[in-house]
């Protein structure tokens, strides 16, 4: 069963609400949020106001994935603004890996944990902690590239290593995703679908989501 999750990237901040409540008519369950700091990946985005304004006509499952530097600094905000489940990228973390784990698993949050094209897989040991391996398929920091099919590898390889070791994070693939891309995710072993161009980015998005899905 794969889940499909739009990025609001490429929706229309000035009806940001009835943007998300369109796509939940259609049976959206959880919505992608990408926050961006100019410094981690060469581009801005939305911030804590916005997910918290958000977060009050919404009951999806919120999907904060943080490309900023020091996410140290901004956990917690983020989820006394209404995440549900906070990513951060393993190239901005070191030896404070496993605390930024815990912090998040203590506020009862899901913990995720993203890799560059660039970015090997996280160890077994970091593995075994986290509920979602996000995958980036393309460089973080803007909306509507090209899907790198080369990665189709490394979400294989997450697959075998889930399955060889009885791992429960889910495979989440982010960047590029048409209603193309898709097929070749899922078969390497994707399970949720980040889509922000194929969603919000289309006139009709039931047609859109229908097609990414079915
Ligand atoms: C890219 C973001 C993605 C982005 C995907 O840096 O992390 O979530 O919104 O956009 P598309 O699906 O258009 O590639
Ligand atoms: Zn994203």
């Amino acid at each position: 069963m794969i889940e499909l999750c739009p990025s609001i990237l490429n929706a229309d901040y000035s009806k940001l609400g009835e943007e998300i409540k369109e796509v939940e008519s259609y049976g959206i369950k959880s919505i992608h949020i990408d926050v961006m700091d100019g410094h981690f990946v060469p581009n801005f985005s939305i911030g804590q106001g916005v997910v918290k304004s958000i977060r009050k006509n919404s009951e999806s499952y919120f999907d904060v994935h943080l490309m900023i530097d020091n996410p140290e600094k901004y956990i917690d905000s983020f989820i006394d603004a209404g995440a549900d489940g906070i990513t951060f990228h393993i190239e901005v973390v070191n030896e404070n890996i496993y605390e930024l784990i815990d912090r998040i698993k203590s506020r009862g949050k899901k913990v995720g944990i993203s890799v560059n094209p660039a970015t090997d897989l996280p160890s077994i040991d970091i593995l075994k902690l986290i509920d979602i391996l996000l995958i980036m398929t393309v460089n973080p920091g803007f909306g509507g590239q090209k899907y790198i099919s080369e990665m189709n590898d490394k979400i294989n390889k997450a697959r075998i290593i889930k399955q060889e070791y009885g791992l429960n994070y889910k495979i989440e693939v982010d960047g590029g995703i048409n209603a193309e891309t898709i097929k070749e995710a899922v078969e390497a072993g994707a399970e949720v679908i980040v889509a922000g161009n194929a969603v919000f980015g289309q006139e009709d998005r039931q047609k859109a989501i229908h097609e990414l899905i079915n």
